[in-house]
């Protein structure tokens, strides 16, 4: 993206400082200074990278070029993806055996019998379809036996309208096992095609491993992968690539985790797994979802070849997902799965004379991957993955400490788990932390500042996956918009300004399918003919093309804007029945809420196991956590008075303030912990953050008065008439800007990021101290949009980055940054000072 020449670049938008945009800037003007003469951190060049993982038919029916599904009739439903082709006056039989099959590693195929009449077989629906373009060539190959008769087997692609787009007849039907092919070349393009193998006239065929793939795949390679996917991917320019996820490496249980050694070597020999996303989310049952692992370890080593990015495998830990079974590999069989790593190393870089470096010989690659990092686990957290870390890392410490690990670091970046986790690590002196967050928008606009406090000695971070949720985590509302792309783009400013700690970061997922997804948002959306990047890929491209070598410091004192706790008021319980009373919310002089129960509860939203009876408001259930609501979304500064009594139950009371209607809440929990212990915990943008816990309990069946003062951001505790607990809380600071800047060492480039959220424009002075001599023409590159804006696959994309030339540029000038923009300004020296 940086390396235009002027000349190309003079057909492009033209936007010159702050005159163009004057109508409709921001009252206050704003300075962004740039140190040039004091470089901070030197940047990981594997800084920007991608995370990938088998969601979303990712591989199998994604960037796995393969279009028929179940071609080997592996899956525990033979059938699933094939039709019985039989025309009413045809007669024949399709049968799934396992005697004398092709490979006993692979042990089921198919027989076709027809007794003729008409003509008969089986027809592959593909992953949702077939997508085929007019005049390219598509290789069908299977094994195949001439059982009985003399049937001629023909091979046909249908249109989605059931034309016949292709024919091909196979000949050379052996009574033994042999490889049978043909190549199709449809007359025209449909997104929606299917395959289907049919015999005319008499006669039995089995067929095994039948496959239909695309001539154009990814570098033109047979097997290979889908090579508009790989382009796109290949564009991003990721300076590494995380595989195989997230998730599937842990499995569900332990039989179902990701086993690499089951993914190289010969298709036919590689174990059908069925995918963890088959069956995780019952609103997006996905029941023919399975891993061929046609796309295995070899594939991915190569791809990161290809694409020019650090491979980092993840391996499993000993522990199977821990939001599922959590099935612990016991201690004393750690060895297999620490074995398991260092065969992997050897595979990806020991010598082809080695035992596992010849399997990767054997597959076309003699010369090593050169891997350097290699995670540890994926989402795990809690003592039993702190164990097993030591153990694999201590082994591979010792075996090879050319090797970086990468360590788990849980699934929040602030929950009790990350809180366990990180002291832990630090203990272990790990390599490099893989911190997880899938929040809404807001945290990653308040968060912008999190490395900034990060302690420069302790283990360096890997914000390994993380997406912006534009309504909450698994939902399947969340959109792929430019309100989330934007909040990522302003976290990221934090990132690249402490290079120095967080050494990389990737988004996730990669690839969704958008007829066969089980998450959203991902970064690239595609159907059987198209990829799409969304408002998030570009984000991640501007900051991976525009990486640079070192961190310059920035400083810009634009306002921050506070965002204190306002809301409503709950009532609560966790596994326990409670009575409430005399409930006041006063603000100032004013009453907001005064219930005392005598004939209503009017006003609160409980229903079910709550009930305004004899003078009180009870909640009757002890299971489970129920919420009664009252008040508005925009109270804030009130004192909360209310009588409590808790009547059964092992849990605990909850009162919560400044619920905002959209996510966040402070809530006070009553004798939790197992009764040992009071806390006050928020909960904003996904993500729960326990502030402080102190010793206490509460008994059963006593009245307590209990009061909360929201005073700003303060909230203070108090139990009969004692001041319990305080803290600060959800401080949402959030600046008018956020910038980062470094300087590219080739070519002398400043590169400033400049992200502006708000709806107006916002002129500035940019301040280039200690810059030298420049020239006076710069470079800018901006993604801008609508907050709503997506770019949907197979339409003309909104959100997509443009080029402008900015004037004037000297060690002091105005620029105006566009609202609700990304912007990234190349500011260089003249060539002779070069
Ligand atoms: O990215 C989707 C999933 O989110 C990953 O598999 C997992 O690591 C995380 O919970």
């Amino acid at each position: 993206m940086k390396s235009k020449s002027p000349s190309l670049r003079s057909a492009i938008v033209i936007c010159i400082g702050f005159a163009s945009l004057a109508n409709s800037v921001s009252a206050q003007p704003v300075a962004i200074a740039i140190q040039a003469d004091k470089p901070g951190a030197k940047i990981n060049p594997a800084m920007w990278g991608a995370f990938f993982e088998d969601i979303n038919f990712g591989a199998d029916g994604g960037l796995y070029a393969e279009m028929v599904k179940n071609g080997q009739f592996e899956f525990p439903e033979s059938m699933m993806g094939w039709f019985k082709i039989s025309p009413s006056n045809s007669r024949g039989e399709v049968t799934i055996r396992d005697a004398e099959p092709f490979r006993t590693t692979n042990p089921h195929y198919v027989r076709v019998a027809s007794q003729a009449g008409s003509p008969f077989g089986i027809s592959n629906t593909g992953y949702r379809d077939m997508g085929v373009r007019a005049g390219e060539a598509y290789d069908f190959s299977a094994q195949a036996r001439l059982v009985s008769g003399r049937s001629r087997v023909s091979i046909e692609l249908v249109g989605s309208d059931g034309t016949t787009l292709a024919t091909a007849n196979l000949g050379g039907l052996a009574q033994s096992w042999g490889k049978v092919t043909a190549t199709l070349r449809p007359n025209a393009t449909d997104a929606h095609a299917r395959m289907t193998v049919i015999l005319q006239g008499e006669g039995a065929v089995d067929f095994d491993m039948v496959s239909l793939f695309p001539q154009r795949t990814w570098k033109n390679r047979p097997n290979g992968l889908r090579a508009d996917m790989v382009q796109m991917l290949a564009d991003l320019k990721p300076a590494f690539l995380r595989f195989p996820g997230g998730c599937i490496v842990e499995g569900s249980d332990l039989s179902k985790r990701y086993q690499w050694k089951n993914t190289i070597g010969p298709l036919e020999d590689r174990k059908l797994l069925i995918n963890r996303w088959n069956y995780e989310f019952k609103h997006r049952p996905t029941p023919d979802y399975y891993q061929s692992f046609g796309l295995g370890f070899f594939e991915f080593f190569q791809l990161c070849e290809d694409i020019g990015a650090e491979p980092l495998p993840i391996v499993n830990c000993g522990m199977a997902c821990q939001f599922n079974s959590g099935e612990l590999c016991p201690m004393d069989e750690l060895g297999t799965y620490i074995q398991d790593a260092i065969d992997l190393i050897e595979f990806a870089n020991g010598p082809a004379t080695s035992t596992w470096g010849a399997k990767r010989a054997a597959m076309g690659h003699a010369a090593p991957f050169n891997m350097k990092m290699l995670g540890v686990g994926n989402e795990q957290w809690g003592p039993q993955y702190i164990e097993r870390l030591a153990r694999f890392q201590a082994v591979l410490k010792e075996k090879h400490p050319e090797i970086s690990i990468i360590s788990a670091a849980g699934p929040s970046p602030q929950d009790e788990r990350y809180r366990y986790l990180w002291p832990k690590l630090v203990e272990l002196k790990a390599d490099i932390a893989d911190e997880h967050c899938y929040a809404n928008p807001i945290w990653f606009l308040s968060n912008s500042t999190r490395y900034d406090s990060y302690d420069r000695k302790g283990p360096k971070v890997f914000f390994g996956e993380y997406a912006a949720q534009s309504v909450a985590i698994v939902s399947t509302k969340n959109r792929n918009n430019w309100e989330c792309a934007i909040s990522e783009a302003a976290f990221m400013t934090g990132i690249e300004r402490n290079a120095d700690v967080v050494r990389m970061a990737s988004y996730a997922p990669l690839f969704a399918h958008m007829d066969a997804w089980q998450w959203t948002p991902n970064l690239m959306w595609v159907d059987n003919s198209n990829v799409a990047a969304t408002p998030n890929y570009y984000v991640q491209q501007l900051f991976a093309h525009n990486r640079g070598d070192v961190v310059l410091p920035v400083t810009n004192n634009s306002p921050l804007k506070e965002n204190p706790p306002i809301g409503r008021v709950a009532l609560g319980t966790a596994r326990a029945s409670a009575e409430f009373d005399d409930v006041k919310v006063v603000r100032g002089t004013e009453t907001l809420v005064n219930s005392d129960f005598a004939n209503n509860a009017d006003g609160w939203s409980g229903r079910g196991s709550w009930q305004a009876a004899g003078g009180v408001y009870r909640q009757s259930s002890a299971n489970g956590n129920q919420t009664s609501l009252i008040g508005e979304k925009t109270w804030g500064n009130y004192t909360v008075t209310l009588r409590a009594r808790k009547l059964a139950g092992d849990g605990n009371l909850t009162i919560t303030v400044a619920d905002d209607d959209a996510g966040a809440w402070v809530r006070w929990i009553l004798g939790g912990w197992e009764n040992k212990e009071h806390g006050i915990l928020t909960h904003h943008a996904e993500q729960d953050q326990l502030l402080e816990r102190v010793p206490g309990s509460i008994e059963n069946n006593r009245w307590y008065d209990v009061k909360i003062v929201l005073n700003g951001a303060k909230m203070e505790c108090f139990l009969d008439g004692r001041l319990v607990q305080s803290a600060e809380v959800l401080p949402r600071r959030v600046p008018a800007l956020f910038t980062s800047a470094v300087r590219d060492e080739k070519s002398g480039d400043m590169i400033l990021k400049v992200v502006n959220p708000g709806d107006s424009a916002s002129d500035v002075t940019i301040k280039l101290n200690g810059a030298g001599r420049l020239q006076p023409i710069g470079w800018a590159t901006i993604l801008a949009g609508a907050f709503i804006d997506e770019n949907p696959v197979g339409k003309p994309a909104s959100v997509v980055p443009r080029e402008s030339m900015v004037s004037g540029v000297q060690a002091e000038f105005g620029y105006t940054f566009q609202p609700r923009s990304l912007t990234v300004l190349r500011l260089s020296a003249p060539p002779s000072a070069n």
